[in-house]
Parts: structure tokens; C-alpha cells; sequence
């Protein structure tokens, strides 16, 4: 390759700049308008590079027409601990990508879930790195089985949008390892995805994108990452951050300079970067071309949306979580009797999360709503997805008289509950990259709406349609709660499907909902009290205790813990056997002692460690079973979860002693317990 074609490679373009009309001139003018364009060297057969977002589908390019499969939230895909789902959902991703043209998938954001304020934790999957990690290692393989090139993203924390760009995430090498780190190398192991992409907020001081102990010394020299680390869109601050193991400037007209073009160029002629670094840059980039494929044509026939539609509505149906049923308040069977239908415009849509994994399903939006109008960030806009609740609900049960009230003014709302026999509130939260919540309440008064609701009414089933736990005041006085998240296209249907009984709610909480902030590691919002752009250092002083972790070590009760979810039927676990060796292995006996089918996720905790009480999703499975049917299970432990990492030295090491085992319904529900005496030893990676 001649010096022109390698530095060719070295940046990204978006074909349309933010705020700008014009298309960028040096983009193709038939490629849609997505997040970026590599061109590629025609003469050796190296195909240019369409990145379009993907974590929750395929992020539409322009008008009507520019449908792609909405998916539901990354949350909800957690929920269903469903390592093989994310893979299906990886793949249908990766058959609509194909079918537009484009060969790079800017998808799965596997930042761990630590502030529960986070704007973007809607498009991520959860608190823990085991789950985060086999996720999204499901999402890469089933894009990247399409010849479609996956990225993870973002490395690394990212973990609020408040004052992001300014934000130095401070953190233990060692605890950073032990977690967010971890989740990635679970996945770039599971994996190998094509490419990495860096975060926008400093970490231990250096800018992500150019941090190079982070990004060389981390990911490529000691977990063996063999792909590329491309920045963010507008994260890059010169061109020096080549030399610290940023391989790529993504959206480079963004940032002060395009600086992998012009300045780096001019660097590399100066003798300031060495030519065997950039043949580093351009190797690993044309190492993951070759490796998923993006330079093969393959046949891809007209896209199969209603297919993609039943993976949307199986993803919906296993996300959804079932936090409480009082009294068997569901599943409905109303018969003749009334309902009422409350909020959450539930006579129009289901909710959807905002920012680049936005998706406009192949109906387009059911509604566009203003919503609220961040102060630097200009207006936001919420985004519902037909059909809506109302009608689901109507068709599902065609005898009943379901009537609807926006939940706007109380009274009214009350009046129609009283006159029903139940209270179905949905209740919304938009949620969006650029911006947190500044707390955990519902807003428009929602919280308020429940509680009058819930004072003159003993039948109110709450359907929460969040980007985020919520702390729910009510939750005491209501009779069942249904955790939806936004449930993508399908998402009315499946949850009509689970309020009616037609489908047993499965999902289990992907990330701990604390009674309030006061309980989290950091109960006041990092840089809400400060200006936008004035530099913040946030200390997170948890390390690794990420969530269910923080809530065992410091011993405190959430309000819903990580890993719970009700079903129609009950589960028994019975005959636990603890093998240990190198690692442990638990194996025990699931039972369906109901009357329904469902799945159960029976979770594998390490609650104590040679004396160290240290808490540890080990391992789950997920089982599907008919009633009285019965499973032995095995769950296999990651040894890096038993060990504690050791930044001197650079490897993992398990302690001598005995380490507590647990199987649980969720890290709050505990059933078995198991022992296991373990050797010291030490391992790398
Ligand atoms: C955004 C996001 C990133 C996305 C990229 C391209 O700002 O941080 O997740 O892939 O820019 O749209």
C-alpha cells in the first residue's frame, strides 16, 4: 500500500455533519446518511467502510422508508439472560446491515450499569460483567456471522452523560479489571469482534481515545485485542493519540482537526510516528476486514421484516420482568369487567430510548412528542413505536370495557379507576444519551398519579415503560409492578401477551433497583453541580463492587435486587453439588413445581471468598420448563470471578481457602448454599 492509501484508512467521516444540511462532498452521494464512511483502496480490493449505529437495531438513515427492526432496550435484552437471544438479535442486525449496504455495525455498549441515573443505561445491558460480557459477545457473533463487522463500545466507563466530555472517571487498575474491563474481555474472547470503540470521558486522567494505558496496554497488550480501537465521534484531541493505541478518528470533521488525516500525516513525515505504527493501525484494521468478511459479496435477498418482527416480540416477551404480583393480581382475566388504561400515552405507543441507538421500525413512529429541552443540548424528542397498549389490550380481551385517561389530570384518572374494576397505569420515563435523570422519580407527576391511584383502588397494576430503575414510592401500595423497559416494536403486543397470561414473565433484573440514591456509591449526581465543561473528577471509590456487589459488601437491602423476576409457576432448586478444581463448578436440579410453563434463571453466586466477603455472579442458566418437568444444571465458573486481579503483577490470582457458594432466584434470594476449598494459584489474562 502506498503512504495515501494507509493513511486513507486512518479516519472516519459522517456523510452529514450534526446541525449542517449539506452531505459531506467526499461521501459517496448514494450512501445514506449514517454515522460514517472509510474509504476503501479499490486497487487492492479493500472495501470502503459504512458504519451505521446498531445496538438496538439499525439506526434509520432519513425518511420513511428507512425502517429497520427496533429492538427492545439493551436492559430488557439483559433481562432475558439469554446470551443465545442476543446472538439471534445479532444476527437479524446483521442481515438488515447487509441488505442497506453497510458492513460496519456500531453496536453493543456493554458499560456497566454504576449510576442509575445514566441517560444511556437503556442501551447497555447491565451491572455485571459476566452477563454484560456473554451478551454482547452473543450480539458480536450473530452480526459478525453475517460478514457484517460488529464493534463493541464504549471503553471505557462512559458510565453518565452528565458533563461526559470532562469527566475524569477515576478508578483502581486493579477493580477496572475486575469489572467494566472485564466485560469486555469476556466479550473480545467470546467474540473478537472487528472493533473496539473508545469513550469520550477521561479515565485515571488521560482521555479514553488516547489513553494508552488503556488502550495498547490493556486491551491489545495484555487481553490480546487483534482488532481496531476507533474513537468516539468528537473525542479525539490530537493526533498524538495514534501513538497511544487509538487506531482510527471516527466522524473526524467533529473534532478541532481531522487529525489521523492532515496532522498525523504531517507527524509521520516529521518522524514523529514511526512507519511501523502506522502499519500497526492499518493492519489490525484490515486484519478484522478479512476476518468477518466485509470484502465478501455475499447474496442477501429482500429483508424478511416479519421474521425480524418475531425475534423483536420473543426479545420483548423474555425482557420484561415481573417485579411484583400481590394476590395473583395478574394474570388478568377480566371476563366482562371493566379496565382502565392510565398514562405513559398508551393510547398511542410504546416508548422508546433517545440518542444514536435510536431506530425507526419499518411502520415508522407512532408518535413524535417534544420532550424536555436540555439546556446546552437543545430539544429532545420522544418516540413511540405502534401498536400502542390500548389496543393490544382491547384486542386481547374483546369483552372487557377498556377505557383510557392520559393520567394528565388526577382527578379524572381517579374517577375512571373508581369505576373500574382494574387499573392498568403505564408509566413513562425518556431516557437518551446527552443527559441523566437528575434523580430516580418519575416525571409529570406520575408518581403522584400512582399513589392517588393505588389510595382509592386495591386492584392497580403498574407497567413501567423506563430506561432506568425507579424508585417507585408506591411500590407498597400497588398490587403487581411489570418492568417493561422500552420494549421496542413488538413491545405492546408482549406485554398484553405476559399481563394476560399468555406468555409467563421470565425476565430478571439486570441491574439492582436501589430504594433510593442514598443507598448507591454515589448519591449525588457526578457534574450535575457543576457548568457543562467544567472539568469534573469523579472517584469511583466502589472499584468493582459495580450494584449487587456494592449492596452486599456495604449490606444494605435494595428495594429490587439484581437477578429477580417473578413467573406464573414456581421453581425448586434442589441437589446442589460443588466440584472444585481449577475453578468450580455447581451443578443442581431445577424443578417446575407449578401449574404454568415458563423459564427460570437460576444465578450462581460466590458470596465469600478465603474470608473476603465478596459477591460474584458466577454463572446462570436458562431453563424452560413444563409444569412437574425437571433439569440438572450445570454452571461452570469463569475462574477471574473467583480471583482477584493483581495490577503489579498483571495477573489473576485465587487465594488459598475456602469460598462460599449460593445458588439463587436473584443476589437478594439465596436457596443453597455450597463450600469449596481452593488452592492458591496465579493465571494471566
Ligand atoms: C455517538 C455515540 C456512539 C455512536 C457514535 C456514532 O455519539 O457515543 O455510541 O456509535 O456517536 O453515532
Amino acid at each position: 500500500m502506498t503512504d495515501d492509501e494507509r493513511f486513507s484508512l486512518l479516519y472516519s467521516l459522517m456523510v452529514r455533519v450534526f446541525g449542517r444540511t449539506e452531505r459531506e462532498p467526499r461521501v459517496p452521494a448514494e450512501l445514506p446518511v449514517i454515522a460514517g464512511y472509510t474509504s476503501g483502496v479499490p486497487r487492492l480490493g479493500i472495501p470502503s467502510l459504512k458504519m451505521a449505529d446498531a445496538s438496538l437495531g439499525l439506526r434509520h438513515t432519513g425518511g420513511q422508508g428507512d425502517g429497520a427492526t427496533a429492538f427492545p432496550a439493551g436492559l430488557a435484552l439483559g433481562a432475558s439472560f439469554n446470551p443465545a437471544l442476543a446472538r439471534t438479535i445479532g444476527c437479524v442486525i446483521g442481515k438488515e446491515a447487509r441488505a442497506r449496504g453497510f458492513n460496519v455495525a456500531l453496536g453493543g455498549g456493554i458499560n456497566l450499569v454504576r449510576e442509575v441515573r445514566n441517560g444511556r443505561n437503556f442501551e447497555y445491558v447491565s451491572e455485571d460483567p459476566l452477563l454484560s460480557g456473554l451478551v454482547g459477545a452473543g450480539m458480536v457473533r450473530g452480526t459478525q456471522e453475517e460478514g457484517v463487522l460488529a464493534v463493541l463500545k464504549h471503553v471505557s466507563l462512559n458510565a453518565s452523560e452528565t458533563n461526559k466530555f470532562f469527566l475524569d472517571a477515576v478508578i483502581d487498575p486493579a477493580a477496572h479489571r475486575e469489572s467494566d474491563l472485564l466485560a469486555f474481555q469476556i466479550a473480545i474472547e467470546q467474540s473478537e469482534p472487528g472493533a473496539l470503540m473508545g469513550a469520550y470521558n477521561l479515565v485515571n486522567g488521560a482521555y479514553a481515545c488516547g489513553n494508552r494505558a488503556l488502550l495498547q496496554e490493556t486491551l491489545k497488550d495484555a487481553m490480546g485485542f487483534k482488532g481496531w480501537v476507533m474513537s468516539d465521534w468528537l473525542a479525539v484531541y490530537g493526533w498524538e493519540f495514534a501513538l497511544n493505541g487509538l487506531d482510527q478518528h471516527s466522524g473526524a470533521q467533529l473534532d478541532a482537526q481531522e487529525w489521523f488525516n492532515g496532522p498525523l500525516r504531517q507527524a509521520y513525515e516529521d518522524g514523529k510516528v514511526p512507519k511501523a505504527r502506522i502499519s500497526e493501525m492499518v493492519r489490525r484494521m484490515l486484519r478484522s476486514y478479512y476476518a468477518v468478511g466485509i470484502d465478501q459479496e455475499r447474496p442477501c435477498g429482500p429483508v424478511d421484516f416479519a421474521a425480524h418482527h418475531g425475534v423483536a416480540l420473543e426479545a420483548a416477551r423474555q425482557g420484561i420482568v415481573l417485579l411484583k404480583n400481590e394476590r395473583e393480581a395478574l394474570p388478568l382475566a377480566p371476563g366482562k369487567g371493566r379496565i382502565a388504561v392510565i398514562g405513559g400515552y398508551a393510547q398511542a405507543g410504546v416508548l422508546s430510548g433517545d440518542g444514536s441507538s435510536q431506530v425507526m421500525p419499518p411502520a415508522g413512529y407512532a408518535a413524535q412528542i417534544p420532550a424536555r429541552s436540555h439546556p446546552l443540548l437543545g430539544p429532545t424528542t420522544m418516540r413511540l413505536f405502534g401498536p400502542s397498549p390500548l389496543a393490544a389490550l382491547r384486542q386481547r380481551f374483546p369483552e372487557a370495557a377498556v377505557s383510557y385517561d392520559s393520567g394528565a389530570h388526577i382527578a379524572e384518572a381517579v374517577a375512571l379507576a373508581r369505576r373500574c374494576d382494574t387499573v392498568i397505569v403505564h408509566a413513562i420515563r425518556h431516557e437518551g444519551e446527552r443527559f441523566d435523570s437528575p434523580d430516580m422519580t418519575l416525571p409529570f407527576g406520575q408518581d403522584a398519579l400512582i399513589d392517588a391511584l393505588a389510595s382509592v383502588h386495591d386492584n392497580v397494576i403498574v407497567v413501567l415503560q423506563t430506561g432506568n430503575p425507579v424508585a417507585m414510592p408506591w411500590h407498597a401500595k400497588v398490587r403487581a409492578i411489570v418492568q417493561a423497559w422500552y420494549p421496542g416494536q413488538a413491545g405492546a403486543q408482549a406485554m398484553t401477551e405476559v399481563l394476560a397470561g399468555d406468555v409467563n414473565p421470565s425476565g430478571r433484573l439486570p441491574v439492582t433497583f436501589p430504594a433510593s440514591v442514598e443507598q448507591t456509591p454515589h448519591p449525588r449526581l457526578p457534574g450535575a453541580d457543576v457548568e457543562l465543561g467544567t472539568p469534573i473528577r469523579v472517584h469511583y471509590h466502589e472499584g468493582a463492587e459495580v450494584g449487587y456487589r456494592w449492596f452486599a459488601r456495604t449490606d444494605r437491602q435494595a428495594l429490587f435486587a439484581f437477578g429477580h423476576g417473578l413467573s406464573y409457576t414456581r421453581f425448586a432448586y434442589a441437589d446442589l453439588r460443588i466440584d472444585a478444581g481449577e475453578t468450580v463448578t455447581a451443578t443442581f436440579t431445577v424443578t417446575n413445581t407449578g401449574a404454568h410453563e415458563g423459564a427460570d434463571v437460576p444465578q450462581l453466586y460466590l458470596t465469600e471468598a478465603a474470608g473476603d466477603v465478596r459477591m460474584r455472579l458466577l454463572g446462570f442458566q436458562r431453563v424452560f420448563l413444563r409444569p412437574g418437568e425437571s433439569a440438572r444444571v450445570s454452571v461452570r465458573a469463569d475462574a477471574r470471578l473467583l480471583a482477584r486481579f493483581q495490577a503489579a503483577e498483571a495477573h489473576w490470582r485465587i487465594d488459598a481457602g475456602r469460598y462460599r457458594l449460593a445458588l439463587g432466584r436473584s443476589a437478594g434470594e439465596l436457596v443453597l448454599h455450597g463450600d469449596a476449598e481452593l488452592e492458591e494459584r496465579t493465571f494471566g489474562r
